[in-house]
């Protein structure tokens, strides 16, 4: 199981090395997922939310957001060990949408609006 992130569907300001890093880690599942399931090896990647983890606890991350969908790490650990067989890639904490979402082709207006959401979340750098 890879843990991947909705940061991995579009490129994020300061964050620009982790996002692509989970998009490689999705695609990287993908190709993985179509050479292994002969072998009946499971591959998952386990795409996250925000999620309350001590990182993005230590990280500040302004949870308090109206309407912000925040998973919790046990919920989202169980979720992803109930779908090993689900591969190649699972969206954990109800955020298919919020993916789906993210892979259209206006890449302008959805990095953009994604870049929005992602100032109100992560606090101001000095
Ligand atoms: N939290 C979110 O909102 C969120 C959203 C999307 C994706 N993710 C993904 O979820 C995963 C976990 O993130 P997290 O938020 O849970 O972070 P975290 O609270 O910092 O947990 C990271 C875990 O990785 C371990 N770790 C760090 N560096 C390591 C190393 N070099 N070797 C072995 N273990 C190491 C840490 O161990 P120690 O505790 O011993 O240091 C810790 O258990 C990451 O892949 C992250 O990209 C998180």
């Amino acid at each position: 199981m890879l843990v991947g992130s909705l940061a991995g569907y579009t490129g994020s300001a300061r964050q620009s090395v982790y996002g692509a890093v989970k998009a490689f880690s999705r695609v990287f599942a993908e190709g993985l997922w179509l050479e292994l399931r002969d072998h009946d090896v499971d591959v998952l990647e386990l795409v996250l939310g925000v999620t309350r983890t001590p990182a993005m606890e230590r990280a500040g991350l302004n949870f308090d957001i109206p309407g912000l969908n925040v998973g919790e790490p046990d919920d989202i650990a169980r979720e992803g060990l109930a779908h090993p067989a689900d591969g190649p890639v699972w969206v954990a904490g109800g955020n298919a949408s919020a993916a789906a979402k993210r892979n259209g082709a206006d890449r302008a207006k959805l990095v953009l609006g994604a870049h929005e959401a992602m100032s109100r979340l992560l606090p101001t750098s000095p």
